[in-house]
């Protein structure tokens, strides 16, 4: 029996080894894994680059306190502020974690120009930023909190998509609207660009922050470094993780100049975040994603993948009810029993992953190529005719 605690409905299979898109079971299976520790490996797994990377930095020095500099958290913070429309970061270990500080950035801004009563956050009901006792809150979601009161306050919920409740909803309270540019967990539902355009018309309209969580559609995902770039809007504050450290425990919280003039000495930290150790990942992810081409790769594979998805479900319009999502975060939303269906694909050796509104979440690497597709295609067509 397993000493591990129930908090999760862990399927049986265990793998012993991965390289790029596959997967290989203990049992001696292989698998087409387009889960990829959902959207965390983005350069797919035992990535030669990130491996030498880690290796070499590991020979060095794994950890040092942040009481000390941090010659390659330096050089990531840069090479983030160069990129984006941040000026500066703070490094954390994970997406709960960087939402967190990505609440508290809005908070302290607020405080520190002398308006300490706006201090609430508007969030999406449903929405997903993490599983900390504050980010479960955020979500306002019954499902995520029932259990866990008394309840953390300063959040306030509107409707994904209603204008006007979310209007409604800001008050001389709100600090900053927290969203995530694509609801992941949520079912793959894209903000639209305009949508996004007319949230940052509204922030700067009431003077409030703009937070868009790029936990999951972030760092390359969606075929642009953030999926917000489509829009060309700048938020305020952006939590990350996941993507950016491959594999290894990482996030960031990255923010403008104005918001982060609140972050005085003393006012935030974490042991780990920043360590050398996660930071020469980062890096290597970074040369990776910033390669010429790597991410004009990514938006040409995305339309082939999501032309076929699309012809399925054109095909098979009684089982699939959309194709959602931009670059490589895709969901294929069913009109039912979506854990059939992962099962059979599962059954076929093509690993996806629920999310909500009967979702399936298709998160292939970054690195992945047209065979790879194919393949998954080709199974996910198996399924459709197996289950009509
Ligand atoms: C949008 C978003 N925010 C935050 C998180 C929390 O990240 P973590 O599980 O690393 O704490 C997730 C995780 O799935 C996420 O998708």
């Amino acid at each position: 029996m397993s000493a591990l605690a129930k908090n999760y409905n862990r399927r049986k299979i265990a793998f012993k080894k991965g390289k790029g898109s596959f997967l290989y079971s203990i049992n001696g299976k292989k698998y087409l894994d387009f889960v990829q520790g959902i959207a965390v490996n983005s350069l797919g797994h035992a990535n030669p680059y990130l491996i030498k990377a880690i290796n070499k930095q590991a020979k060095n020095l794994w950890h040092v306190s942040n009481a000390f500099t941090i010659p390659e958290s330096e050089r990531l913070a840069k090479r983030l502020v160069k990129k984006t429309f941040a000026d500066f970061i703070i490094f954390q270990n994970s997406g709960a974690e960087a939402t967190e500080a990505a609440i508290k950035v809005a908070r302290r801004y607020f405080y520190s120009i002398g308006q300490p009563q706006k201090n609430r956050i508007l969030c999406v009901k449903n929405s997903f930023h993490g599983r900390t006792l504050a980010t479960i809150f955020a979500s306002g979601s019954k499902k995520m909190t029932e259990g866990f009161g008394p309840k953390v306050d300063g959040f306030d919920h509107f409707t994904f998509g209603d204008h006007k409740e979310l209007e409604k909803a800001i008050t001389k309270k709100t600090a900053a609207i927290m969203v995530e540019t694509i609801m992941g967990e949520g079912g793959i539902k894209v903000i639209p660009d305009w949508c996004l355009k007319g949230l940052r018309k509204m922030c700067n309209k009431k003077k409030i922050l703009l937070i868009l969580d790029e936990v999951q559609c972030g760092i390359g995902r969606s075929g642009k470094f953030f999926a917000f770039e489509y829009s060309g809007i700048k938020p305020d504050i952006v939590p990350i993780a996941k993507g950016i450290g491959g594999g290894f425990p990482l996030g960031a919280v990255l923010m403008n100049k104005k918001v982060a003039s609140g972050m005085t000495a003393g006012t935030h930290g974490s042991t780990f975040g920043g360590n050398p150790l996660a930071m020469s990942v980062g890096n290597a992810v970074l040369d990776q994603i910033f390669k010429k081409g790597f991410l004009k790769n990514v938006q040409n594979i995305s339309k082939y993948f999501h032309t076929e998805l699309n012809k399925i479900k054109n095909k098979h319009p009684k089982l699939i009810k959309e194709v959602r999502g931009v670059g490589l975060l895709i969901g294929l939303q069913l009109f039912k029993n979506q854990k059939k269906f992962i099962q059979k694909l599962m059954d076929y050796k093509l690993l996806t992953i629920r999310a909500a509104e009967n979702t399936i979440r298709i998160l292939p690497p970054l690195t992945v190529n047209k065979q790879e597709i194919d393949i998954a295609i080709k199974i996910i067509k198996k399924v459709c005719v197996n289950l009509k």
